[in-house]
């Protein structure tokens, strides 16, 4: 496994490859997990070469507080990735990324109107950003993304779309803690009884799972909402059940799509996301 830090470096070593490769590519913000370690051991699975970016992208922050605060663990990174027969680990910094600031805006319609692109204005736009450049820095065959921030999902299968990229997006299962919470680099800001009461919020997904049947969709969103707020280190920012491909609130349970419940909660000044397939 290598270590650079510039593009220049980057691709002097994806220059090595042959014609028969396969390129996997898992982005990320550092701080890594079983979470990521999982949609890493898929993409070596899956590709000849995989490389794992490690990057806290600015632009993606809307409160500078929590870039702030955003874990920044290269070298327990680098001890992680090392077993895992990954290649290469791209760690630039800023500057390099972003030689001069990044004017594009884009344009996700109604998929950027809910839930994350509501709470987080610009925040989707900025991941397009830097997902954007790091898939043209790489050109990887596959990228591998995690279903636990599902709407960051449907946002870059959409971007590719877009731009007409040649990248194959592959979804990745959520890996959770023992106790159910999803894992998160964000966790590790929890104290011990916070990460205690933070498990409720999965807890409080399955449960809804099995309630489906038993409530109307509009009695079950007030159920969850009250059962993780009753919780005095919870608070919901939104709890919405949405269909799988626009990300719409649906309002009734006849309706064909697959429905996904979402939830962003804070604990203290953390914030979490957690979503459950419900069909
Ligand atoms: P980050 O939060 O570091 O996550 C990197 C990837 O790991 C994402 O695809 C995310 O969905 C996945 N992931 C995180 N926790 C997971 C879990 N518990 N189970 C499965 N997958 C999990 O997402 C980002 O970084 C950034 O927005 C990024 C795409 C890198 C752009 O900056």
């Amino acid at each position: 496994m290598i270590l650079v830090k510039t593009i220049d470096e980057l691709q002097h070593e994806l220059s090595k490859l042959g014609a028969n490769d396969s390129l996997g590519f898992v982005p990320t913000m550092g701080a890594l997990h079983r979470g990521h370690l999982s949609l890493v051991e898929q993409s070596v699975a899956n590709n000849t070469h995989t490389v794992v970016s490690v990057f806290v992208n600015p632009t993606q922050f809307n409160d500078p507080k929590d870039l702030e605060r955003y874990p920044r663990t290269l070298e327990n990174d680098l001890k992680l990735l090392e077993p895992s027969a990954c290649n290469i680990v791209f760690a630039p910094s800023a500057g390099e990324v972003y030689p001069e600031p990044d004017l594009r805006k884009f344009n996700f319609g109604k998929l950027e109107e809910v839930m994350e692109g509501a709470h987080r204005p610009g925040h989707f736009n900025g991941v397009a950003q830097v997902v954007s450049k790091l898939f043209a820095m790489v050109n990887p065959d596959k990228a591998y993304f995690g279903l636990k921030d599902f709407q960051q999902l449907a946002i870059i299968k959409n971007m590719v779309k877009q731009l007409q990229l040649r990248v194959e997006i592959v979804p990745c299962a959520i890996i959770r803690e023992e106790s159910g919470l999803a894992m998160s680099s964000r966790n590790e800001l929890l104290t011990a009884e916070q990460r205690e009461n933070a498990k409720i919020i999965s807890e409080t997904l399955f449960k809804a799972k099995e309630l489906m049947g038993q409530k109307s969709v509009e009695e079950l969103v007030k159920w969850v909402l009250e059962t993780i707020n009753k919780n005095p280190f919870l608070n919901v920012e939104y709890f919405e059940i949405v269909d799988d491909e626009q990300l719409q609130a649906i309002k009734s349970w006849d309706e064909k799509n697959t429905k996904v419940a979402c939830v962003a909660a804070f604990c203290g000044k953390i914030r979490l996301i957690d979503n459950i397939v419900l069909n």
